[in-house]
């Protein structure tokens, strides 16, 4: 186990590159198996939840060959047979719930132990066995574990009682093979949805509506190989945003769709950060103080609630009381108390945190989900005198591509050390 230690006070300063987006490379690896060929991804993000993804195809008998300094991965689903997975990686990792929608799409049955990953709250997947249901499907649970059956997916209208993102997706995946038409109504609307849906469509897939409120599938009976390029991580993107602005920096950040980033310019806008929207990079240049805002995480194209636990620690930079509220997860806030740690003076009320701006220390604190952990690091980035140590380093390297590289690029004096093993 490791933690990172950063002795912060730096201005962030330079030009970052960014990777591919976590959130669909992990639903894009699970939908080459719908093909009978091979695929190949590219633009891939070196990430833990990858790694953990690709050892779940191979355990189902995919070919899958990683080639990291490429960013590529190549999958030949051609030999997967639906293997039942009660245990082992599935568990590490909460997309593996799209195991479900690619297996049932494929063989018409899967049987998934219950997913692991990022548990800040309860994180249901009722919407998904509402839309597995929906197209003939028996779902039950078993000892933990999902078991799904269908002797015949056929083509149904879904509506989405909540626009959740994984359900979405799911359902996409299960019925491009399905016989006939699916109507997905009040489908979740994030970029990584598209990215999903272009992929499909390149596989064979007949998928319209992508990226709106309404998504229609006609299916079809066979998918095959293709290429495909995997969008920029948004979130990974907006992090070093918020980091560059905390650290009254000057970065470049660039290979982003700015599109994308709308709602985290915007906020940076009105507390009186400078940004510049390029082409394909955004620039974002910090000042010595800031106005306090209220932010709301939303679904997209409202502000992430991936990026709320990186914006709470910019909000302690603010001059003033700003109100933070997630109407996504309304308890995500395991931050907090970290955060609190560290000087932070921040109340959570509900689904807010109410921050009033004032200097941080550093200190020793853990990150307990992958958000929580970025936050964490842009906190220590700010503090000028001491270390801080973040531990829990193994969830922030669940969805940042080469963090410590990245900041130390950016001028930032930040290390890996090992943590030390208590002694009974
Ligand atoms: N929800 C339900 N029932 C369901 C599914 C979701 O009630 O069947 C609720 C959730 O409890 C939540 C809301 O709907 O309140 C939205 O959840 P959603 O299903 O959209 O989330 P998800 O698909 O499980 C993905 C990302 C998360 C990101 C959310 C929201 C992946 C693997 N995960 O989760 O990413 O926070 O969408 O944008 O794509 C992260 O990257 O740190 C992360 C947690």
């Amino acid at each position: 186990m490791e933690k990172l230690m950063i002795s912060g006070g730096r201005p962030l300063q330079g030009t970052i590159t960014i990777s591919g987006a976590k959130n669909s490379a992990i639903a894009l690896i699970p939908a080459a198996l719908l093909a009978e060929s091979e695929v190949v991804l590219d633009n891939l993000p070196l990430l833990s939840d990858v790694a953990v993804y690709a050892e779940i195809l191979e355990n189902l008998g995919a070919s899958v060959s990683w080639h990291e300094l490429d960013n590529q991965m190549r999958i030949d689903p051609s030999s997967v047979r639906s293997i039942p997975m009660p245990n082992g990686p599935v568990k590490k990792l909460r997309a593996s719930y799209y195991m479900m929608g690619a297996l049932l799409g494929r063989f018409g049955e899967a049987t998934i132990g219950l997913p692991g990953g990022c548990n800040f709250e309860p994180r249901p997947i009722d919407q998904h066995i509402k839309g597995f249901e929906a197209l003939g499907a028996t779902v039950t649970n078993e000892h933990g574990s999902i078991h799904l059956y269908a002797k015949e997916l056929r083509g149904a209208k879904i509506y989405l009682d909540v626009a959740s993102v994984g359900a979405t997706i799911n359902i996409m995946l299960a019925a491009a093979r399905a016989k006939g038409h699916t109507i997905i109504e009040n489908a979740a609307k994030e970029p990584e949805i598209i990215d999903v849906a272009t992929l499909l469509n390149a596989m064979g897939a007949s998928i319209k509506g992508a990226g709106t409120e309404t998504i229609r599938i006609e299916g079809v009976s066979e998918m095959h190989g293709c290429r495909h390029s995997i969008i920029p991580d948004r979130i990974q993107a907006g992090t070093y945003m918020i980091a560059a602005a905390a650290t009254r920096g000057d970065v470049l950040i660039d290979n982003v769709i700015p599109k994308h980033l709308e709602a985290v310019t915007a906020k940076l806008l009105e507390m009186g950060v400078h940004v510049d929207e390029l082409d394909e990079g955004i620039r974002v240049l910090g000042k010595a103080s800031y106005n306090h805002v209220d932010v709301k995480a939303l679904t997209y194209p409202g502000f992430a609630t991936d990026l709320q636990s990186p914006m709470t620690s910019l909000l302690t930079q603010a001059q003033g009381v700003s109100v933070l509220s997630d109407f996504v997860y309304s308890s995500r806030f395991k931050h907090v108390p970290e955060l609190a740690r560290m000087g932070a003076k921040i109340k959570v009320e509900g689904r807010s945190a109410i921050i009033e701006g004032g200097e941080l220390n550093a200190a020793k604190v853990k990150a307990m989900d992958l958000r929580a952990g970025a936050a964490l690091v842009i906190a220590g980035l700010t503090v000028g005198e001491g270390v801080t140590e973040v531990s829990g380093v193994e969830f922030i390297d669940r969805g940042y591509d080469h963090l410590v590289d990245n900041l130390r690029n950016l001028g930032a004096n930040v290390w890996r050390e090992t943590l030390e093993t208590p002694t009974l």
